[in-house]
């Protein structure tokens, strides 16, 4: 070893011992006749202290040292005259009687502080010295503490880590595949996994019982701070259970990591419907950290001379507690805000339920104070809060009064980091009508999609549906009828785990019957040649005596942003990409050589 400590170590016990260091140099400071360096490795700083008197040259070597040079020292460890109680090596340093270079940096582009004064782009392109700043250490950190606290949880309950292949087969479902060309296989490509959904199925038919994976999962979608082109999963499945065992399992998981990382007790996860959170939320994956439901309000607002109520399909109210005393200007800008493009709604009517018990509107013109005092009995209104109303079509204003209900849970400062509440949201649809996803390929636009995929298991007590909807499908084709959408849909036995309005996994108990399986397919329209072509493998493996069984993946990258209180997932991996999908510091993705080309024969298409 080149080094006896660690930068992060020595404490005032270890004053007169003798020790070597190795690390950078993060600042040098001279003072007078003394030059005093911070040195800096993995595990924190200690201070180099070098003094004119005690040795020039030694010192004069210091003081001619830039940010970042490698350094390895020996010296005496002595107790600091001025002590820095901000830093747990704060109360020694090392008198240095050695110095040696091991290596020298230019000045790096960007302050290697937590306040760095580097942009996110220069970052990236330099994301090896991003790397050493604490903050971004400590997200990989947590990381691999997460990880390990996760396998050991697994592994307690007899869960075994099995690699699956990345090389795969394309499939026409869910998000659209990357691919790679075989050049042993001419026009023939690979896709990267979506997820090893069909693997860790074909796992439980190997009779494997109890599998995990923490996988690399792909998938070329518009990007967000919550998504990323490549990302991991906790991936898992489990033989001969129900959806119970498997909540049981895996809400387990979450009270062991937030215990044994962040020393939280999480109380027994809630369990809500699909139907209710779309209703009272307007969200599939509701923060709960606070109430603000969604109040139906058309049997109170309809009725009167304002039209644009009376014409709407659905009138919603958001009541903000405590927010009476919002400024004209204030609700001027929130009402701009909903009309932005991304929320999409005509306008925000507001109700202040002011503290000497009177009400005052944006509509007082419309509706008397007697009408306004229903309002405020149905959202629960209180002296001081405001009522905020939404009004249109039902599945449009849903989505804004969701966005708006967030919003206000920002300005309110309802959405502390540090507070956490989690939600199982079960029995989401089986499968929805996809009328034109940008994140799907066009031909898959105008049928029936799955919502999770589909391998999911419709809930038993909706069986017949899927029975009728096949009857009927086979009918409409014969008759070349478009496809009827608006029929009751059937609901899965799938669910999400959520937590704090971000949905941190979802899985659920798969078909394993082969003709149930065939009728899925048949419902999402995939001839049976196409769905032999397709998902062959996985039904043929079907016949060889398939368990029951179903799992979960909970999505890694967010996890660990989550437990660090942080929005992005970008700051949790080491390498990530940029919102284009490109890493700017490997210049990926690049072109490739004509040669490459030539092997693979492919021809790129001219761009104009
Ligand atoms: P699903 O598609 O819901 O399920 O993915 C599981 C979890 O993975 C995370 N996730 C992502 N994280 C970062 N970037 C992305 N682009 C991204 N996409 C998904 C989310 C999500 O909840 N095979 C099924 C699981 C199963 O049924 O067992 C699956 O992949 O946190």
């Amino acid at each position: 070893m080149l080094r006896t400590n660690t930068c992060g170590e020595l404490r005032i016990e270890d004053v007169s011992k003798e020790v070597t260091l190795c690390g950078w140099v993060q600042k040098s400071r001279d003072l007078g006749g003394m030059t005093f360096i911070d040195l800096r490795d993995r595990y924190g700083l200690t201070q180099l202290v070098f003094n004119l008197d005690w040795d020039s040259n030694l010192c004069k070597q210091a003081r001619a040292l830039g940010r970042e040079f490698v350094l390895q020292i020996t010296g005496t460890v002595i107790e600091r005259e001025n002590k820095n109680k901000n830093t747990p090596s704060g109360d020694i340093e090392i008198k240095v009687s050695v110095l040696t270079i091991l290596n020298s940096s230019l000045t790096p582009p960007f302050t290697i502080e937590d306040d760095t004064d580097g942009g996110d782009e220069l970052r990236m392109k330099y994301r090896y010295l991003d790397l050493r700043r604490a903050m971004v250490r400590k997200n990989l950190e947590l990381r691999h503490r997460i990880a390990i606290e996760t396998r050991n949880y697994l592994d307690k309950l007899n869960f075994i880590e099995v690699e699956t292949p990345v090389l795969i087969k394309s499939t026409p479902e869910g998000a659209r595949d990357f691919v790679v060309p075989s050049r042993m296989n001419k026009n023939q490509f690979y896709a990267l996994p979506q997820s090893p959904q069909t693997f860790k199925q074909l796992l439980m038919v190997s009779g494997f019982d109890r599998y995990y994976q923490i996988v690399k999962c792909f998938r070329d979608e518009d990007l967000r701070a919550d998504r990323q082109p490549e990302f991991t999963q906790i991936d898992c499945e489990m033989s001969f259970v129900e959806q119970e065992d498997i909540l049981n399992t895996f809400e387990g998981l979450l009270v062991y990591l937030f215990k044994t990382v962040k020393n939280i007790d999480i109380p027994k996860i809630p369990r809500m419907s699909y139907a209710q959170a779309m209703k009272h939320y307007g969200n599939d994956k509701p923060d709960t950290r606070f109430e603000m439901k969604l109040i139906d309000l058309n049997s109170v607002c309809k009725g009167k001379n304002f039209n644009l109520f009376n014409e709407a399909e659905l009138i919603i109210g958001l009541c903000a507690t405590g927010a009476a005393e919002y400024t004209r200007k204030q609700l001027d800008e929130l009402t701009e805000w909903v009309k932005r493009p991304q929320i999409g709604a005509s306008g925000l009517v507001y109700v202040r339920y002011q503290n000497d018990g009177t009400l005052k509107s944006s509509v007082d013109k419309f509706y008397s104070e007697e009408d306004l005092k229903k309002w405020a009995e149905v959202c629960d209104a209180k002296k001081g809060d405001l009522i905020l109303v939404l009004a249109g079509n039902k599945h449009e204003i849903r989505k804004a009064a969701s966005e708006l209900r967030l919003e206000l849970g920002n300005r309110l400062g309802l959405r502390d980091k540090n507070k956490f509440s989690c939600l199982w949201v079960v029995d989401f649809p089986l499968i929805e009508w996809n009328e034109g996803d940008p994140n799907v390929l066009a031909s898959l636009s105008g049928r029936w999609h799955a919502k999770h995929h589909p391998f999911t298991s419709p809930k038993k007590e909706d069986l017949y549906i899927i029975n009728s909807m096949i009857s009927e499908i086979r009918e409409e084709i014969i008759a070349d009828r478009p496809m009827n959408y608006k029929v009751q849909i059937p609901r899965a036995m799938a669910y999400d785990i959520v937590v704090n309005g971000v949905e941190i996994g979802g899985g659920s108990i798969r078909i394993h019957n082969k003709d149930l399986q065939g009728k899925m397919f048949e419902i999402l329209g995939f001839s049976k040649e196409e769905a032999q072509k397709q998902f062959g493998f996985l039904m043929n493996a079907f016949e060889f005596g398939a368990p029951p069984h179903g799992g979960i993946a909970l999505g890694f990258d967010r996890l660990c942003s989550m437990f660090g209180g942080a929005d992005s997932i970008r700051d949790f991996i080491a390498f990530p990409k940029n919102n284009s999908g490109r890493d700017v510091m490997i210049d990926a993705p690049s072109e490739i050589s004509a040669e490459q080309l030539d092997e693979l024969e492919i021809e790129l298409k001219k761009q104009p």
